[in-house]
């Protein structure tokens, strides 16, 4: 038995949006997803899918996508990324109800992985536009949009804290924390959400989001303050996904 996570699909069979124009890692990146999962999850594992999962826009547009990973091996459990617009949070149970037992959404719950409680939310954090000047340093950036995206980190702090409280409520006492989005930005070292990694004594905290070789540095990868941060995109992975729990 194993924990797995990998996220950014990006899928789109009944849409007409190609990844290919991202370079050549997307290309055929679906055909890559099902060969590498298939070879790596067995049945009686857990794969965390950390958002951005299909470019349609309403369930409708998604049902060939989610049937797509409603096929992959093991336990599927899914975040919402900020491209999942067929997933209105509030609407969650929904969404449980109707995929059951096939996909699992994670949003206002938790779940858990033998004595680990699987805590999660899309999360959010400020992503410019930074302005530069000619030597490439940084000289400031949106205030304006920086303001609003504190809001949104709110927001899905709130969200979290519920995911969290939930777990440790039902007794769970060791964590590991899913966002989609990075918990901090290139301006930041600490972050409302590296806090609350702290606070529960997280082991773990695997987000995705981040593409292309030049954003994959965005936030924290390795170990920092104790806790083992993972960034888990697709093409950062190659479409492998990673273990985290044997
Ligand atoms: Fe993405
Ligand atoms: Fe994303």
């Amino acid at each position: 038995m194993a924990l797995y996570a990998m996220g950014d699909f990006h899928l789109s069979f009944q849409v007409d949006k190609s990844m290919d124009i991202f370079g050549s890692v997307w290309k055929h990146h679906e055909k890559k997803i099902q060969k590498k999962v298939n070879r790596l999850v067995k049945p009686e594992d857990t794969l965390v899918i950390t958002g951005d999962h299909s470019w349609g826009r309403k369930l409708e547009e998604c049902r060939l996508d989610l049937e797509f990973i409603s096929n992959l091996p093991g336990r599927k459990i899914l975040l919402r990324g900020n491209h999942d617009m067929f997933w209105d949070a509030k609407k969650t149970a929904r969404l449980n109800e109707q995929f059951n037992p096939d996909l699992y959404f994670l949003q206002d719950n938790f779940y858990t992985y033998e004595d680990y409680a699987l805590v999660g939310t899309k999360g959010y954090t400020f992503e410019g536009p930074f302005y530069y000047d000619a030597w490439g340093n940084l000289m400031g950036w949106d205030e304006e949009k920086e303001e609003h995206a504190k809001k949104l980190v709110d927001r899905e702090m709130v969200r979290l804290r519920k995911s969290f409280e939930m777990a440790r409520e039902a007794g769970y006492r060791k964590f590991i924390m899913f966002l989609h989005y990075p918990p901090t930005n290139i301006l930041e070292k600490e972050s409302p959400f590296t806090a609350i990694a702290l606070e529960y004594g997280c082991e773990r905290v695997v987000y995705s989001h981040c593409h292309g070789s030049s954003r994959f540095a965005d936030s924290i990868r390795g170990e920092y303050q104790g806790i083992n941060y993972d960034l888990v995109s697709g093409d950062y992975l190659d479409f492998k996904p990673v273990k985290l729990l044997p």
